[in-house]
C-alpha cells in the first residue's frame, strides 16, 4: 500500500467520490453496448429489419441505412441506460453519503487516499433483501481511479469491508456486479468470493442476455 491510506469518508470527500464512482461505472458503457451487438437476438432483429426495409423499398442502400440508423440509436440508448443508473445512484445513496452510510446501523464508507487525494472508495451497508439482513453485509460502490489501479487497492478495500462485517458478527459479505465488469469479477473471485446467482435487471436485459452476477464471501470463524 505504501503511499496509500484507507480512512472513513469525510464530507470534504463528497465531490471526489462521486466523480470516481461515475467514471468507474460509465467506463463500462462501451462493453455493455458490445455485448448487445454480439447477441444473436440483436443479429436476428437487425436481419429482420433489413429484410423488411429491403422488401418495402427494393433498395439495398435504404435497407442498410435503416439498419445503420437503428444501430446508432441503439448505441446512444444503451449508453443512456448506464448514465441513468449513475444519475439514480448519485441522487439516492450517493446524494447523502453521510446519512446513507455513516449514520445507518452497521454501515460505513471508506476512501483510499494518496497524498491527501481521494483515489478510491468502497461502502458497506445492510442488504436490501430482508432474508440476508442480520446474516450478511453488502459491499457496494467499489471503485479505484484509473491511474491507481493494479496496486492492490481494491483488495485492501475489500478486506476492510470483510473485517468490518466480521467485527459486527456477520457471517457473509455479499455483492452484485454486472457481467461486463471483468476486473471486479477477477478481484472478488481472487479473494474467495463465490458467484451464487446471475439475474437480469429488467425484461429487456433478459432478452439481451445481460446479467448481474451476485457473489457471496463466507467469513471464516464468524459467530
Ligand atoms: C475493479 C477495480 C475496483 C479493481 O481495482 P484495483 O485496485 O485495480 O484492483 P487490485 O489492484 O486490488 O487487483 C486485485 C486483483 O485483481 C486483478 N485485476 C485487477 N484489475 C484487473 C484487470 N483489469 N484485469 C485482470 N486482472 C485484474 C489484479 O491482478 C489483482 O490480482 P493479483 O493480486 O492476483 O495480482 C477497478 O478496476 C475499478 O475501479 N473498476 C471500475 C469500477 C468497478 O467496476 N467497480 C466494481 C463495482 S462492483
Amino acid at each position: 500500500m505504501g503511499e496509500y491510506h484507507i480512512r472513513t469518508y469525510e464530507d470534504r470527500d463528497y465531490e471526489a467520490v462521486r466523480a470516481i464512482f461515475s467514471h468507474g461505472i460509465l467506463e463500462h458503457a462501451p462493453a455493455g453496448c458490445w455485448h448487445v451487438l454480439r447477441c444473436p437476438q440483436t443479429h436476428l432483429l437487425l436481419l429482420a429489419i433489413f429484410y423488411v426495409a429491403y422488401a418495402v423499398s427494393a433498395s439495398l442502400l435504404f435497407a442498410g441505412g435503416v439498419v445503420a440508423a437503428l444501430l446508432a440509436v441503439g448505441w446512444v440508448r444503451m449508453k443512456g441506460i448506464w448514465a441513468e443508473y449513475v444519475e439514480a445512484a448519485l441522487a439516492e445513496d450517493m446524494g447523502d453519503i453521510r446519512k446513507t452510510y455513516l449514520e445507518a446501523k452497521d454501515s460505513c464508507f471508506w476512501v483510499v487516499t494518496s497524498r491527501e487525494e481521494v483515489v478510491g472508495m468502497v461502502a458497506a451497508v445492510q442488504p436490501e433483501d430482508p432474508s440476508q439482513q442480520d446474516v450478511a453485509l453488502e459491499l457496494k460502490r467499489m471503485s479505484v481511479a484509473k491511474p491507481h489501479r493494479g496496486r492492490g487497492l481494491s483488495k485492501a478495500l475489500t478486506r476492510t469491508v470483510i473485517r468490518f462485517a466480521q467485527e459486527r458478527g456477520y457471517k457473509e459479505v455479499v455483492l452484485g456486479t454486472s457481467m461486463v465488469q471483468l476486473a471486479a469479477q477477477r478481484v472478488y473471485e481472487g479473494m474467495g468470493f463465490r458467484k451464487v446467482r446471475a439475474k437480469s435487471p429488467s425484461f429487456l436485459a433478459k432478452l439481451l442476455q445481460f446479467y448481474v452476477y451476485y457473489y457471496r464471501y463466507e467469513i471464516a470463524g464468524s459467530r
